[in-house]
């Protein structure tokens, strides 16, 4: 797919068809994450990855909007070293944000729906995940062929219109 496709067709998929993600995509999205850019270079991120029904079910309850993380055919923890630093935590949830962008366009790229979710219950994911005292969730990112049929770009998206973000040389 053209990357202007793959980046257009990249939307919260929640519903999936029951097909499983062959070793060789799950690992491409993951390299994704990986090649991400962070400040410094200091890449704040270990990605969990979270196969089989019942592991999915429980994962799907770290947050009450992470439902559809049950009904996926992978999912993506995100994982992130506990930040005492403020500023240090900010750069690295930007940095987080990015990695978890590039997983989901090259998903697209890959025909694979994705959707994120946040971590509500750290201690319960700490425990599901087995993760160190040192690491909390940050955020996870189901995976799954799309039950609706194959990703598509999407013209018209709600989003605001472009005249009404940009702004050229001054507010
Ligand atoms: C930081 C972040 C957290 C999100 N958390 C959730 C979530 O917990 N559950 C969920 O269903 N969607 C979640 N979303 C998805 C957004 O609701 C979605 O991206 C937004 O509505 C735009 O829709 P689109 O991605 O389909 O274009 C999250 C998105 C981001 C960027």
């Amino acid at each position: 797919m053209e990357t202007w496709d793959a980046y257009r067709s990249r939307r919260n998929i929640r519903d999936y068809a029951d097909r499983a993600i062959d070793d060789a995509v799950l690992e491409r999205i993951l390299d994704a994450g990986r090649r991400a850019p962070s400040a410094f270079n200091s890449q704040p991120w270990d990605f969990v990855v979270v196969t089989g029904r019942d592991a999915l079910t429980d994962l799907a309850t770290v947050w009450q909007g992470a439902r559809h993380v049950a009904r996926s055919a992978a999912t993506i923890a995100v994982v992130t070293p506990v930040q005492p630093d403020p500023d240090k935590a900010r750069w690295s949830e930007f940095d987080l944000g990015q990695a978890m962008m590039a997983m989901a366009v090259v998903a697209a790229d890959q025909g694979v729906g994705s959707a994120h979710a946040l971590i509500g219950d750290q201690d319960r994911c700490r425990a599901l995940l087995h993760l160190p005292d040192t690491h909390r969730g940050a955020y996870l990112l189901a995976l799954g062929y799309p039950a609706a049929g194959p990703l598509a770009p999407v013209e018209s998206l709600d989003r605001r219109v472009l005249t009404d973000v940009v702004h050229h040389q001054r507010w």
